[in-house]
């Protein structure tokens, strides 16, 4: 069975058990790229569901491809635009963590309107979000870093907290930045009530 999940309509909100046949909640890979850290987390937590979220059809064949390979049966892969996925597509409070790793920094400051994480984009990650959900950050490139956790860090909508993962697998574009000898920057914000 592959793992590709092709919506039969794209103009309403997915709840997870439509997406995955069962569950209130899934962990997000947004920008899942070739997939190596979305199949490592699914085939190290097989009672949690992961859901891999890119816009090239080529990586989504991929991971579709290496799911079913491994008999990975709680990852689903999505080709869809992420502002799109968060916003219009998967039902308010569906995301139990959501791992936005090493996404496009965008660097030229008149390219940053291209940035995913913008002022109006607070409130569309805190109403994906399940209550207490989490945001799970890594990028190579300082000056992102630095302009997402401002953002979180002045929204009364997240709380920063300690990154405490007892596993989690370096993606393949982490692994290429360590090689060249770049530095990692990780954040992770959790989800708090609205007031
Ligand atoms: C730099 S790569 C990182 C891939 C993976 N997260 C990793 O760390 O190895 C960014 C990925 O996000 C995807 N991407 C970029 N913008 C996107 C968007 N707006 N919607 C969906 N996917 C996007 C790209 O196609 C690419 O696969």
């Amino acid at each position: 069975m592959s793992s590709a999940f092709v919506p039969k309509d794209f103009f309403q909100l997915h709840s997870v058990a439509a997406i995955f046949g069962s569950g209130e909640s899934c962990e997000v890979d947004l920008g899942c790229g070739d997939g190596g850290f979305l199949l490592q987390m699914a085939a190290h937590y097989p009672e949690r569901r992961f859901l891999g979220v890119e816009r090239l059809l080529g990586r989504v064949r991929k991971v579709c491809r290496d799911s079913t390979r491994q008999q990975l049966d709680n990852i689903k892969v999505l080709r869809l635009e992420s502002r799109y996925f968060l916003e219009w597509f998967i039902a308010p409070g569906s995301i139990s963590r959501l791992h936005y790793l090493f996404p496009d920094p965008w660097p030229k400051e008149k390219h940053h309107k291209n940035r995913l994480v913008q002022d109006s984009f607070i409130p569309v990650l805190h109403r994906a979000l399940a209550e207490n959900g989490e945001i799970l950050f890594k990028t190579d490139h300082d000056g992102y870093y630095q302009w997402v956790c401002e953002r979180l860090d002045a929204s009364p909508l997240f709380e920063r907290v300690e990154w405490d993962e007892p596993y989690y697998p370096k993606t393949d574009f982490q692994l290429q930045w360590e090689a060249m000898g770049k530095p990692i920057f990780s954040a992770k914000y959790r989800r708090c009530h609205a007031s």
